[in-house]
């Protein structure tokens, strides 16, 4: 599909850069699984997007939608933002079936609170994701490991619900044979006669074998609503306090930017309070895990 483009908007009042999005160039199309791509953008204008680990951005295309989509590239890979995007409906299904490299969308954000690297800066890590949630924190990793000397041991616990759902395989290879990183990967389930001599099982049975010094550990968890109380129980048995425990919660959007109230977790504003919250600010909120 080709969206024509007589010039880019200059958005210098920055109100108006919140509600009018800006345009980008698809770069590439990867396929991640028969239902997920991995799209790679770059501003029309050269420059960077700005985005740290953590936060979205909501990814437009003219006349059919918008959706809030995590940055799944660190910015220290280069100016480019990558996307992982599920095909689910209407925005989704439209860039996965009518964008190709070299086509114009539009973006607004980057949006929302993002990952503390500065706060994880020589702690032990235990990062874990479920399902779309490595999207996210593909980030994170990418980040640690351009500045792999500032953190202490760095743990990987990944979980998809069967093989063929497992994102970012080459890249998962990689962290498992990675001497600078422990990272393991289950699948729930394995369907006959699938090729399989991994993990089988739910992520939560990663953690109990791991050796997690509580004093000098920070977790962070990115997955399906249903993950988080169970791989929340394990840490608990583990000692991690829940000040030293990072989540990312993902909610119904629409403004991205605290106007339409779609998002809300009691008094918090997921997109501009959250994404991503200390445990310890969310924990008593109800509907918040
Ligand atoms: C902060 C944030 C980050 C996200 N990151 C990613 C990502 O990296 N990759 C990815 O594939 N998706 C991500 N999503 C989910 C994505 O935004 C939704 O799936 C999106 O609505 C799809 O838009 P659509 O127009 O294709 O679907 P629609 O046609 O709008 O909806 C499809 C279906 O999904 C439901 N839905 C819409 N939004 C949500 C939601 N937030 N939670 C649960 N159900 C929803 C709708 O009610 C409908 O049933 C993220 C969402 C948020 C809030
Ligand atoms: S998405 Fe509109 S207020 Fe958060």
């Amino acid at each position: 599909m080709s969206i024509t483009v007589e010039k880019q908007a200059d958005l210098k009042d920055p109100q108006e850069a919140l509600y009018r999005p800006l345009l980008c160039k698809m770069v590439s199309v990867k396929e991640l699984t028969p239902t997920e791509k991995l799209f790679r953008l770059e501003r029309l204008d050269g420059r960077p997007f700005g985005h740290r680990p953590g936060q979205f951005v909501q990814v437009s295309i003219p006349g059919i939608g918008e959706a809030p989509i995590s940055v799944s590239s660190s910015p220290s890979r280069g100016s480019y933002l990558e996307l992982g995007v599920r095909r689910t409906g209407v925005l989704t299904g439209a860039l996965h079936e009518m964008i190709q490299p070299g086509d114009v969308i539009g973006f607004r954000g980057p949006f929302g609170t993002y990952f503390d690297v500065d706060a994880m800066k020589g702690r032990d890590l235990i990062l874990i994701s479920g399902g779309c949630g490595l999207a996210p924190m593909r980030a994170l990793i990418q980040y640690i490991e351009d500045h792999r000397d500032q953190y202490g041991k760095v743990t990987i616990l990944y979980g998809a619900k069967s093989p063929i759902d497992i994102l970012y395989k080459d890249e998962l290879a990689q962290w498992v044979t990675s001497t600078q990183l422990n990272c393991q990967y289950t699948v729930d389930d394995v369907p006959e006669g699938t090729c399989w001599d991994a993990n089988v099982g739910l992520i939560t049975q990663l953690i109990p074998p791991l050796d997690i010094d509580p004093a000098r550990s920070l977790a962070v968890i990115v997955g399906p609503p249903i993950m988080y109380r169970f791989v929340l129980q394990e840490l608990k048995k583990k000692n991690l306090p829940i000040n030293q425990i990072i989540v990312s919660l993902e909610r119904y959007m629409k403004c991205g930017v605290g106007k339409c109230g779609h998002c809300t977790i009691e008094h918090l504003y997921c997109c501009m309070d959250g994404p991503v919250f200390w445990l310890n600010d969310v924990i008593n909120l109800a509907g918040a895990l």
